[in-house]
């Protein structure tokens, strides 16, 4: 196992009727004027955004409100949100919805004090040093920026999406009752559920030795995506299920489970120029890539593969061939995706075959290589989107 520091300050609530919470938590860290930020209506049909309304009133803390954060949240409308919150001198913003509510919100907090254009800290020109705090009330178990220090932002202009990531950006608390995710629709659940296997996977796959219990609290994880995900699919309205769920989707992005390993990230980046392209459904798009990425790299080392295909999809080892394990896992997982209702190859997500030098160019590894499990190069990486483009079950 590596060194490493973790810090996760998020204060976490969870359960039942939180959400009236919303106001005396936004008290306890310092707010008195506070943007409330939300999607393109879902908080709005559930009755969330005035219950929220509600109990900051309740604590007498003032409120301006900007709604019509798209998925795959888009720069344009966070150039708005650092206007108002400069205009109305907001010291705090507060996040109701999912993963693309979150990160417009995170956009603005580092926006409003920053006199250049915020999207430099997307480009990597400067790293974050000042950011408003933020709290959310989350309502889709997904992205995990509930508990996570990074912020996914779409440029509408080429339609470029790029990622900054910072401790500043860590919400100073998450509202996570598992009810508010009954009116997700079956896809969106699935595109979570998608999400969080990813984020737990980009982990596991891993250089590091001597890392058994983050292998094991990872695999606990994963195994858990699979119990539940059909359950809350076959009724939306099951708690139990809805809030195992939601407690992996937050654990498998803070990095408790990734601690003290290197990393991949590779399927993410892949897929990000997916999003960003056909403005399709993060999730989604990592059902395409994610097992294709398996496939491209599962050589460089078939014993973790095995690992996962034998603890996660209980496969059975072919003692004699360890390949075939490895591959009857990633099998396995590509069937799951199926049937929680996933698109597994380009055409059911709606890309383009003819698209991937392009999609190749965004992604911008240009002649380097990127980092990771396996080191990735322009034509490994348009490898791994043209068997992504083909796949079946
Ligand atoms: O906008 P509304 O009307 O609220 O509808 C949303 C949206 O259409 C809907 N929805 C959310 N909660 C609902 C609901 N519908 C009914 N009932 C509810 N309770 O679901 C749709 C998707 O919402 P979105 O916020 O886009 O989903 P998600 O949480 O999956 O976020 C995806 C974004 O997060 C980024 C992705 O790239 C993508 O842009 N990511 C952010 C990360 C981070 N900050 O750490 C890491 C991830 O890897 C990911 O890249
Ligand atoms: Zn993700």
């Amino acid at each position: 196992m590596d060194n490493f520091t973790f810090y996760s300050p998020t204060q976490f609530v969870f359960g039942k009727g939180t959400e009236n919470e919303s106001g005396a938590y936004v008290k306890k860290f310092g707010g008195s004027k506070v943007l409330i930020h939300y999607g393109s209506g879902s908080v709005v049909r559930s009755g969330l955004l005035d219950r929220v309304k509600k109990s900051l009133e309740a604590e007498g803390i003032a409120y301006v409100e900007l709604g019509g954060v798209q998925p795959n949240p888009r720069d344009t409308l966070i150039y708005k949100g650092i206007e108002l919150c400069r205009k109305e001198n907001v010291d705090f913003i507060l996040a109701v919805g999912g993963g693309s509510v979150i990160d417009s919100a995170k956009g603005i907090a580092v926006g409003v004090d920053y006199e250049g254009d915020f999207w430099d800290f997307y480009e990597k020109k400067l790293g974050v040093t000042k950011a408003l705090p933020i709290g959310t009330v989350l309502t889709i178990a997904a992205a995990g920026s509930e508990g996570s220090g990074a912020s996914v932002v779409t440029k509408e202009d080429g339609m470029l999406k790029r990622d900054v990531g910072s401790d500043l950006l860590r919400p100073k608390f998450s509202i996570l009752n598992p009810e508010l995710t009954f009116t997700l629709p079956a896809y969106q659940t699935a595109c979570g559920a998608t999400d969080i296997m990813a984020h737990v996977f980009e982990r596991y796959f891993t250089n590091t030795e001597e890392v058994e219990c983050t292998d094991r609290l990872c695999e606990a994880l994963l195994l858990t995506m699979v119990k539940e995900t059909p359950r809350v699919i076959e009724n939306p309205e099951n708690y139990g299920a809805r809030a195992n769920i939601m407690w992996a989707g937050t654990v498998a992005h803070n990095d408790i489970v990734g601690v003290g390993r290197s990393q991949d990230w590779n399927s993410h980046n892949i897929e990000h120029e997916l999003s960003g392209l056909y403005d399709c459904a993060h999730g989604a798009g990592l059902a395409v890539i994610m097992p294709a990425w398996m496939e491209f790299v599962y050589k460089h080392d078939v014993n973790r593969f095995v690992q996962m295909a034998t603890r996660v999809f209980g496969c059975e080892l072919d003692e004699a061939n360890p390949e075939n394990t490895a591959k009857a896992g990633i099998k396995a997982f590509r069937q799951f995706l199926h049937d929680i209702g996933m698109p597994i190859n380009f055409a059911e997500l709606g890309a383009k075959e003819e698209d991937i030098p392009l999609l190749v160019e965004k992604h911008g590894v240009g002649d380097g290589l990127t980092w990771g499990f396996v080191r990735l190069s322009a034509k490994d990486i348009a490898e791994i989107y043209r068997i992504a483009a083909k796949a079946t079950l």
